[in-house]
């Protein structure tokens, strides 16, 4: 079955004093919107938690997608599934117990996702990848918007699309961090269906037209 490009908005790039109104600007053209949860102890930065995520979801009208980069995943990932979540993404490097998060999550009632650093390997984590729903590779070191896409983390996307294609995992392979015009592309050939884009979106005069023309270069890249 031929692969469908899904863009997942980044609202750390969308103004947070208007988070409903950015939401709606991409409702008829995202996915997915994406929410990243930072804790300032996983990673550097500070961003928002459950109350807003909880706000965000009630008047969303696109499922959210969110990324937890936080310590303690196990503690507070299933609250996020069971505000209505679509997808709840938890770090790698943060779970002691990846296989049991991803459990809860799903018991919670949302996909169950596994983000990796750039620096981490993918074959560390191939046997508790049959527990999740999505694969989150990050192509910049997690913690803020408008970094530089790193090309060297398509090799872990190609080994999990190879592993899809083959049906020894079944799972969206989805890409965080430097997604614009310019790599999309790359990113599309390697095997990614979900792609998260922050500042190429909300960066952007017209979001929605930026989502539209993201996912056609996307579409047809994997056409090859
Ligand atoms: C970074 C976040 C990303 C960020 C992406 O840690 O996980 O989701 O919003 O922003 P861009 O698309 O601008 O790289
Ligand atoms: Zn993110």
């Amino acid at each position: 079955m031929p692969r469908a490009a899904q863009i997942s908005p980044s609202i750390l790039s969308a103004d947070f004093a208007r988070l409903g109104e950015e939401i709606a600007l991409v409702s008829d053209t995202a996915d997915w919107v994406h929410v990243d949860v930072m804790d300032a102890h996983f990673v550097p930065n500070l961003t928002l938690g459950l109350p807003v995520v909880e706000a965000i979801q009630r008047v969303s009208p696109v499922p959210l997608d969110c990324h937890l980069m936080i310590e303690n995943p196990e503690r507070w990932a299933p609250g996020y599934a069971e505000i209505g979540s679509r997808n709840v993404t938890v770090h790698a490097e943060a779970c002691t117990d990846p296989r049991a998060v991803a459990r809860d999550i799903r018991a919670a009632g949302a996909l169950a996702g596994l983000a990796i650093k750039p620096g981490t390997p993918l074959e560390q984590y191939l046997d508790v990848l049959p527990d999740f729903d999505t694969l989150l590779v990050m192509s910049v070191e997690p913690g803020f918007g408008g970094q530089s896409f790193i090309a060297d983390v398509l090799a872990k996307v190609r080994t999990a699309r190879t592993l899809v294609d083959t049906g020894h995992l079944s799972l969206l392979v989805e890409i965080d961090g430097g997604i614009n015009a310019d790599t999309i592309e790359q990113a599309a050939e390697a095997g990614v269906d979900v792609f998260v884009a922050g500042s190429a979106v909300y960066g952007a005069d017209d979001p929605a037209k930026a989502i539209a023309a993201l996912r056609r270069q996307a579409a047809s890249a994997m056409e090859g």
